[in-house]
C-alpha cells in the first residue's frame, strides 16, 4: 500500500514515537576508549597535538583515567603502549616489565571490573615502526618486484606476536588484540594462550585492518610511523570488500572471538558485510584521522562536534557493529547521559 494510505511521517511525529521504533540504539556499553601510556612519573599527562583532547598518560595518570571511564559507564579501555626504547626486534612488546605490562597490573588493581584489553602488535616497539620483523639481509625487498614493507616477515613476527599476547595475560589482560596482519597470528597465539593456561583470554582480531590514511595522528602519538615504506605489503587494500570477508573468517576458523573491521567510517559497508558472513561480534576501530576530522570541522565552526558524533557513532552500530572503538567514547557517554 502506499501514498495516501501509507504514510510514514507518522511514526516520526513526536520523540516519543521516534523512540518506540528506533532500530538501532548507542550506549556506553558498546564503547570503548583507547589509552596511550608511556613511563613518565607522577600524573603526566602529555597532550597530543594531532589528536585535542587526547593524551599520553603516566601510569598513574592512565589508572585515573581508567577509572574515569569506568565511572561513565564505559565497559573497557585498549591500552596503547610507548617504550622508553625501540629496538629492531620490538623487545619491549613482549617485556613482562614492559609499559602495557606495567600498565594492566596498576589499571587491573585499581578497577578489577573494567575490562582490559591490550593491543598486541610491535609498531610501537621496533625502531624501523613496522608491525613485524624484517626479513634478513633484505633481500625480497631489495628486488623491484616487491614493495619495501614486503620485507616484513610473516611467521618469524607471529611468533613474538604470540609471545607478547602471552605476556599481556600474564600481566592480567582481559582481552588481547592483534592489530599487526600478520597470516596465521590469531591461531598462533590462540595456542600460545591456552598453552600457557590463559584458555579463557578472549581475542578481539583486527582482521579487516586496511592500510588507511586515516591513521595519522595515532602515528604522531605513537609515534610508530614506518621508518621507511607503508604497511601495504600486511594490511588491507582499500579497494577490497569480498577479501575482508575472507580474513574475518580465517580469523573465525583460527579461533577468533571477536573480529574487527578497521577504520570504521569509509568502511561501513565492510562492517555490514562481515556481520552478515560471521554472525560474530563485530568491532568496529572508529580511528585517529576520524577522530581529528571532527575535532577539525568542530573547531572552525563548521560542524556540531555532539551531534556528528552521536550520528556517527549510530551509523556505526546500524552498520552491524557490536562493539566500537573511539577517542570520543567518554565524550559519547557523557553526552548519551544527558
Ligand atoms: C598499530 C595500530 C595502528 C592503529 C591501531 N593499532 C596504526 C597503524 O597500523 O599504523 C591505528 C589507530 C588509529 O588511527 O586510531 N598496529
Amino acid at each position: 500500500m502506499s501514498f495516501p494510505a501509507t504514510r510514514l511521517r507518522r511514526l516520526r511525529a513526536t520523540p516519543v514515537l521516534r523512540e518506540l521504533v528506533r532500530e538501532t540504539r548507542l550506549s556506553a556499553a558498546d564503547l570503548v576508549l583507547p589509552l596511550f601510556v608511556q613511563s613518565d612519573p607522577g600524573h603526566q599527562r602529555q597532550p597530543i597535538t594531532a589528536l585535542p583532547g587526547v593524551s599520553r598518560l603516566s601510569i598513574t595518570a592512565a589508572v585515573e583515567e581508567a577509572g574515569a571511564a569506568r565511572a561513565l559507564g564505559l565497559p573497557a579501555v585498549l591500552l596503547f603502549g610507548i617504550p622508553d626504547r625501540k629496538d629492531a626486534e620490538g623487545s619491549g612488546a613482549y617485556d613482562d616489565e614492559g609499559i602495557v605490562q606495567l600498565a594492566t597490573r596498576a589499571i587491573k588493581q585499581a578497577h578489577p571490573d573494567l575490562v582490559v584489553m591490550t593491543d598486541v602488535c610491535l609498531c610501537e616497539y621496533t625502531d624501523h615502526g613496522h608491525c613485524g620483523l624484517l626479513a634478513a639481509g633484505g633481500a625480497v625487498g631489495s628486488s623491484s618486484t616487491f614493495d619495501d614493507d614486503a620485507n616484513v616477515d610473516n611467521d618469524s613476527s607471529v611468533e613474538l606476536i604470540a609471545r607478547t599476547a602471552v605476556s599481556h595475560a600474564r600481566a592480567g589482560a582481559d582481552v588481547v588484540a592483534p592489530s599487526d596482519m600478520m597470516d596465521g597470528r590469531v591461531g598462533a597465539i590462540r595456542s600460545a594462550l591456552d598453552g600457557d593456561g590463559f584458555e579463557d583470554v578472549p581475542i578481539v582480531a583486527y582482521s579487516a585492518k586496511f592500510a588507511s590514511a586515516f591513521y595519522g595522528p595515532f602515528r604522531e602519538a605513537a609515534g610508530s610511523a614506518p621508518a621507511f615504506g607503508d604497511r601495504r605489503g600486511y594490511q588491507m587494500d582499500p579497494a577490497n570488500g569480498d577479501e575482508a570477508v575472507r580474513e574475518a573468517l580465517l580469523d573465525a576458523a583460527e579461533g577468533a572471538d571477536v573480529v574487527m573491521v578497521k577504520p570504521a567510517l569509509a568502511y561501513l559497508d565492510v562492517i555490514r558485510r562481515v556481520k552478515d558472513a560471521t554472525r560474530m561480534p563485530v568491532a568496529a576501530y572508529n580511528v585517529s584521522g576520524e577522530y581529528a576530522m571532527v575535532k577539525a570541522g568542530a573547531a572552525a565552526g563548521a560542524l556540531d562536534e555532539r551531534a556528528v558524533v552521536l550520528e556517527t557513532l549510530t551509523s556505526i552500530r546500524r552498520a552491524g557493529a557490536d562493539i566500537i572503538i573511539s577517542y570520543h567514547a567518554k565524550d559519547a557517554a557523557l553526552w548519551l547521559q544527558t
